[in-house]
């Protein structure tokens, strides 16, 4: 019987559980959850049924588990070792084929680390600059001044798309982040910078609009003091590298409806 998932309350359910990590809304874990739905649709849209994807900022399971859920192989990244671990358990006890793969390791090595490897897709969420800091550890990009983290970030995305098959796509979520002195550093367009940097083409730009939350409140009095503008959206850019027409070719009709969870309910049950 098949049976639907629908992955937003799937994941929200599956953090009251505790099976895995909460973040960004719930502000549990301390660093952000990534949109499992916003996943879903970059998955079904612009990767190839069945074709592996790779993610050099692998962060939380939700990437690796939305692609499993959609029948496509996917490798992580990640330079912590205590995240991976989290994903790895997290993914046993709910994933079937394809598991998803995950490797701890500095992303500049992604060359070596995933060597052999050919992506039909890349999909990952950086770290914005120095927004969350994710370890003190000095290979992680979070912790560098931002000239330093944009070398390594260059390097990072050139290494992954030459992983990249010829005619496909890449899709970057960021969102622009003030320095100390209150100015934007200009991450959304550097990351587009690296990317074509990389051969790739700049091809879509999506908006991501993410709940206000306390935004109502902050933008109020910074605005009243510095007239900045508060965010509430990240930006979804997506590249190919090679000829769009093509890489659409790859991936075929677009895919909707339910995410089929192959055995039975009891089966489905029990893997909660
Ligand atoms: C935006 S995050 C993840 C946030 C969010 N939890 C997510 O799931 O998208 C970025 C990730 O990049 C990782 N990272 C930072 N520097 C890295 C490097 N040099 N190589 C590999 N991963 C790195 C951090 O450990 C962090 O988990």
């Amino acid at each position: 019987m098949t049976r639907a998932i629908q992955t937003q309350e799937w994941v929200q359910d599956k953090i009251a559980r505790g099976d895995i990590e909460g973040g960004m809304s719930a502000g549990q874990s301390g660093t952000s959850i990534f949109d499992p739905v916003l996943c879903e649709l970059a998955y079904r849209w612009f990767c190839p049924p069945g074709g592996p994807i790779l993610d050099p900022f692998a962060g939380g399971s939700v990437r690796g588990i939305v692609a499993s859920k959609l029948g496509r192989p996917y490798l992580g990244i990640d330079l912590s070792a205590r995240q991976i671990a989290a994903n790895q358990e997290q993914a046993a006890r709910i994933c079937g084929a394809p598991e998803p793969r995950w490797i701890h390791g500095d992303s500049r090595d992604i060359d070596s680390l995933a060597a052999g490897h050919s992506a039909d897709f890349i999909f990952s969420c950086p770290p914005y600059a120095d927004l969350e800091i994710y370890s003190d550890d000095p290979r992680d990009l979070s912790t560098l001044a931002y000239p330093d983290f944009l070398e390594s970030y260059r390097e990072i995305i050139a290494k992954a798309c030459a992983l990249l098959k010829d005619d496909r796509f890449a899709c970057f979520v960021v969102g622009d982040v003030r320095g100390k002195d209150g100015a934007y550093y200009g991450f959304v367009p550097d990351t587009v910078a690296a990317f074509q940097a990389a051969g790739m083409k700049f091809y879509n730009e999506a908006i991501l609009v993410t709940a206000a939350g306390s935004l109502p409140i902050r933008a109020g009095k910074q605005f009243e003091a510095s007239r900045k503008l508060g965010k509430t959206h990240q930006n979804v850019l997506v590249f190919c590298k090679g000829d769009p027409k093509k890489a659409t070719a790859a991936i075929g009709p677009v895919e909707f409806g339910a995410i089929s969870e192959g055995g039975d309910d009891a089966e489905y049950g029990e893997a909660l």
